[in-house]
């Protein structure tokens, strides 16, 4: 009934061909030399190589369509063996190496946390060694293109698709994904930044029409792909199944050739999304350089189509030249085309990179509440514990993991893996669970204690069991997935109900939550602990046995606000979900005429406009359940002496201080306003600081200067007014109680 709706059939193609990237002379070099090097190798090329280049294989539905090996992932291009153009194998790789329904039986690789619990740990070093990790172990398994580097800002709290991209925050996410995608690229291959531009909700996403003002735009998602594409240099960008005002994603001149290659001079080529492409003139004349997934298409746009429009004079030869040119750029300056991958698959280190998982997920694991209970703060576990009782999320045998084309089938397999009956994921995901089981991780860290686990499902007897333990840890989880929307902030399955319950009759109780996103938490008041360990990766279960037991100081912060309640969000509920769930409902009843029940495209009016997340708070005065920014820790920290200067540029300079007895990481943020302007305050710059008790560090943030600016489509351009600004030296997004302020002089940049 939706286009794109894929089933992966699975399966190499037999008695294939393998032409592993052939090298030739020369080394890798900057865009500009790029550019050069692919102009002359464009310029050897006959049209028919050209036109083989600008529109890919989809590998589970292109069985014999190459005479090369086909392996089952997310795209196929054929070498030019007599240029030296390689072959290019494409895989999915947000979270690790996807290989999403087993499409490629037992081909494991180490699954990362999600990217929103990376955006968490505020910290690029980190984003940049797990997208190191996932390209090396990629590169070792012959992928050279990878999907990575999902960046929409988060607008809403219920996309389903949250876990996969890096918050609500322009700076921020862009800064992570610039670190996550030079990381993925140092290993000589390349790798995409995606979905451009707001594909920001999953209902209806191939068809919905995202609206937004061009200032707007600029100033929130344009600005995370800007500072992205700036930091880590992606090969290229994947244009979104959307439209944006009115024209489909990926044939929308204003974006790709305007904003992207015009505006911010973008050297590599543009690749649609699987699905995404609508026409031919049309998208060739507005950027796009490559149709991806050609089977999802309703015909091979940028094949026979190209060419009768070639033939006419539709689409210029300069137009094709460029197409081609872009993706040999693309894949010269990431220095994918020089350095060939393994002709046969070799196996990566997977302890040494499971490291690296376990690693984020120690960072980015958020401790939301810890209040007293009779003596202490309920967290770290006492070492006095002796009976400790685990409820619920198969914290027995894994932790969960969200789902679609990032699903990673890690290393050690899935415990837990349960297909779909409905829903637009259906055909390409599973509840999976990662095989990182809390319970052996919680039993080895507190080895003098008595842990045990039950499902929940017997409400009698895990009230007795609560009673009887001296603490209780529930494990509440909520799965979510690419292609569908949640449609309720609650946790489900009644999960809230047990908290509470479990909660009265044992005061002594943490939740720890395994989640795509912000849920709400009805029983808040009645738990002492709260965990956000988001869906935590391959080494989920360790990391959170070492939070709990406080052999890891928590360090992560919000990179989301959590709402109070689902009206506090710009938009209550999914846009077009009940007309959609309507369609289903009629298309189920009517199966002979199933695929006459079609989702029309429909306006989303993004009327928060730049004021994304917890700067629509600000502005209408709502008090989230927790701010955007918000962690605790095991240690305190406190802000000396702050000195914010101003001139050409904002700056805070601070100490922080560990005032506690224990070693950890803070992550004192900077926010900004034009004073008089009415504007709410913007993160204008954070650093993860690791202080042992008692240390000092003297620490200085500098103001993007495009945060504290307002896009004007007049200039065109950035311009930071002159006058006063307010700047918060702040804990999160709420926090105003060390407020200065500081004159700034006029300024423009360009777009
Ligand atoms: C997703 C992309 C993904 C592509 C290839 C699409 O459905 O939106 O993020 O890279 O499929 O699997």
């Amino acid at each position: 009934m939706r286009r794109g709706l894929r089933a992966i059939a699975g399966g190499v193609a037999a008695g294939a061909l393998a032409i592993a990237g052939a090298a030739t002379a020369g080394q890798a070099d900057g865009s500009a030399g790029a550019r050069a090097r692919a102009d002359a190798i464009v310029a050897r090329m006959t049209r028919d190589e050209k036109i083989a280049l600008v529109h890919a294989l989809f590998p589970p539905m292109a069985k014999g369509k190459t005479r090369e090996e086909l392996v089952s992932a997310a795209g196929h291009i054929d070498a030019i063996p007599r240029l030296g153009v390689p072959t290019v194998r494409e895989s999915d790789a947000s979270l690790g190496v996807a290989n999403q329904v087993e499409q490629r039986p037992g081909d494991v690789a180490t699954a990362l946390p999600s990217s929103l619990l990376t955006a968490a740990t505020f910290d690029p070093d980190i984003a940049r060694a797990g997208g190191a990790m996932i390209g090396s172990e990629a590169r070792a398994k012959r992928f050279n293109v990878l999907l990575a580097g999902g960046v929409n800002l988060t607008r809403d709290p219920w996309n389903g698709r949250n876990f996969e991209s890096l918050g609500e925050d322009p700076l921020l996410a862009g800064e992570l994904a610039g670190a996550h995608i030079a990381g993925v690229q140092s290993n000589r291959i390349a790798s995409t930044i995606k979905h451009f531009a707001l594909n920001s909700q999953e209902t209806g996403r191939m068809v919905a029409d995202a609206r937004i003002g061009e200032a707007d735009l600029r100033m929130s998602d344009l600005l995370a792909f800007q500072i992205a594409i700036e930091k880590g240099r992606p090969a290229s960008v994947m244009c979104a199944y959307n439209q944006v005002n009115g024209d489909w994603a990926c044939e929308t001149d204003f974006l790709l050739n305007t904003v992207l290659k015009r505006d911010w001079n973008y050297p590599g080529w543009v690749m649609s999304d699987w699905g995404a492409v609508h026409s031919t003139v049309k998208a060739a004349n507005a950027g796009l350089d490559q149709e991806s997934g050609q089977e999802l298409d309703e015909e091979v746009f940028f094949d026979g189509p190209l060419r009768a429009a070639l033939d006419k004079g539709q689409v210029s030869q300069r137009r094709l030249d460029d197409m081609v040119a872009r993706y040999l750029t693309g894949l010269i300056a990431s220095g994918a085309y020089d350095a060939p991958v393994p002709a046969k698959a070799v196996t990566p280190p997977y302890a040494r990179n499971a490291e690296v998982a376990q690693r984020a997920a120690e960072a980015g694991i958020v401790l939301l509440k810890n209040t007293p209970v009779g003596g202490g703060d309920l967290l770290p576990v006492a070492r006095t514990a002796k009976k400790v009782l685990l409820v619920g999320g198969n914290a027995d045998v894994g932790v969960l993991s969200g789902g679609g084309s990032s699903q990673v089938r890690s290393v050690g397999g899935a415990p837990v893996e349960m297909p779909l009956a409905w829903g637009g994921s259906a055909g390409f995901a599973r509840v999976t669970y990662h095989a990182s089981s809390p319970l052996q991780a919680l039993r080895k860290a507190l080895p003098g204690a008595q842990v045990s686990w039950t499902d929940g499902r017997s409400l009698t007897d895990t009230l007795a069991a609560a009673k009887a333990a001296d603490l209780v840890i529930v494990f509440a989880t909520q799965w979510t997935t690419e292609a569908d929307d949640v449609p309720d902030l609650r946790l489900p399955n009644h999960q809230d109900a047990l908290i509470a319950q479990v909660a009265a009759a044992q005061p002594k109780t943490a939740v720890v939550l395994e989640t795509g996103g912000p849920v709400l938490m009805p029983w808040l008041d009645k738990v002492p602990a709260v965990l956000a360990a988001w869906y935590p990766g391959q080494r989920g279960g360790e990391a959170i046995a070492n939070v709990l037991t406080g052999r890891v100081n928590p360090s992560g912060r919000l990179p989301i606000t959590f709402p109070a309640d689902a009206s506090q969000p710009p938009r209550p509920r999914p846009v077009g979900l009940d007309t959609l769930s309507g369609l289903e409902a009629a298309a189920a009843a009517d199966p002979a005429r199933a695929s006459g029940f079609v989702l029309k495209s429909f306006p989303i009016d993004y009327v928060e406009g730049a004021d994304v997340g917890y700067r629509w708070y600000e502005k209408k005065g709502l008090k989230p359940l927790f701010p955007f920014g918000h962690g605790l820790g095991y240690t305190r920290f406190a802000y000396r002496n702050p000195v914010v200067t101003g001139g050409d540029r904002l700056t805070v300079s601070f100490e922080v201080v560990n005032t506690g007895r224990v070693a950890g990481a803070d992550v004192p943020q900077m926010y900004v306003s034009r004073e008089g302007s009415g504007a709410p305050m913007r993160l204008a710059g954070f650093s993860r600081v690791t202080l042992k008790p008692g240390e000092v560090r003297r620490v200085t943030l500098t103001a993007e200067p495009r945060v504290v600016a307002d896009y004007d489509t007049s200039l065109p351009g950035w311009r930071i007014k002159a006058g006063t600004y307010r700047v918060a030296l702040a804990r999160d997004a709420a926090d105003r109680t060390m407020v200065s302020t500081a004159v700034l002089t006029a300024k423009t940049m360009r777009p």
